[in-house]
């Protein structure tokens, strides 16, 4: 079974509307369209910015898919301020992120917040790439592997696993490689996910572990993207900084094009 791969560029809080269009317009026009057969290409622009996003995609077509990078765990009612997995889907997103670990640690969001989060997502038909990975101190205390395989758990509790492959992606992202440059070893983020497909396994049970995508995300860049994409078992990125840099973006994407992953 050959998962393709998903190249995700999370925006954070860039991108204005007009600089969303423009962007947008723009990274379309370079990205070749033999490689958007071969590589799934997403982009997570900011709540405000989805609309500007969907409507650049829809007019030029594009083979692109929308994501938010955050969703209320509630459907509706008096949250002040939330956002819900039906809103999303009304403009057009196809996926959302959960966990990542700037909202773990920014916006106090736990396990439970989290798992709220996915079931939120999921019964209303969105689809979600959560996040995981440890920080610097955990991964010192040798306890990287535990740390990971228990966020998973956390998250996946009480979530029915069949077809489930379809609807989430994973990304393994190490605290201490996000914006800092510090990339992780790429051969030790293919470890540290398979403990994750491992993880999976034991949860989901091995058609659906084997079926999911597991993304790296931390610090890639298109000078690192063919070296981490290489890896057995490394499915797509998930990219930040330079997923707002278009010749960055293009070139991760034409990384991933080259590269096919098969088990
Ligand atoms: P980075 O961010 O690529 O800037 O390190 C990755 C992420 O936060 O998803």
């Amino acid at each position: 079974m050959s998962r393709k791969k998903l190249i995700a560029g999370n925006w954070k809080l860039n991108m204005k509307q007009s600089e969303t269009k423009e962007f947008l317009t723009s990274l379309i026009g370079s990205l070749n369209s033999s490689n958007l057969k071969e590589v799934e290409v997403m982009v997570c622009p900011t709540f405000t910015s989805l609309n500007s996003a969907a409507d650049t995609i829809k007019t030029n077509k594009a083979n692109i898919i929308l994501g938010a990078q955050d969703l209320s765990q509630y459907s509706s009612g008096a949250y002040t301020g939330e956002i819900s997995a039906a809103m999303l889907q009304e403009i057009g997103v196809e996926y959302v992120l959960v966990g990542h670990s700037e909202r773990r640690e920014y916006f106090k969001e736990d396990d439970s917040v989290i798992n709220a989060k996915l079931k939120a997502a999921l019964s209303a038909g969105l689809k979600v790439v959560l996040c995981c990975g440890e920080s610097e101190s955990t991964r010192d205390s040798g306890k990287t592997d535990s740390w990971v395989s228990s966020q998973i758990e956390s998250a996946l509790q009480g979530i029915e696993s069949s077809g489930l492959a379809t609807k989430i992606a994973v990304a393994y992202e190490p605290i201490w490689a996000i914006g800092t440059g510090k990339v992780c070893e790429s051969s030790e983020a293919n470890r540290v996910i398979k403990v994750i497909r491992d993880k999976l396994n034991q949860l989901i049970g091995n058609t659906e572990a084997n079926a999911m995508r597991i993304l790296y995300g931390g610090s890639v860049k298109a000078k690192n993207a063919e070296e981490i994409l290489g890896q057995s078992d490394i499915d797509g990125c998930l990219v930040g900084g330079a997923s707002i840099i278009k010749e960055e973006i293009t070139a991760i994407i034409a990384a991933a094009a080259k590269l096919k992953v098969s088990l």
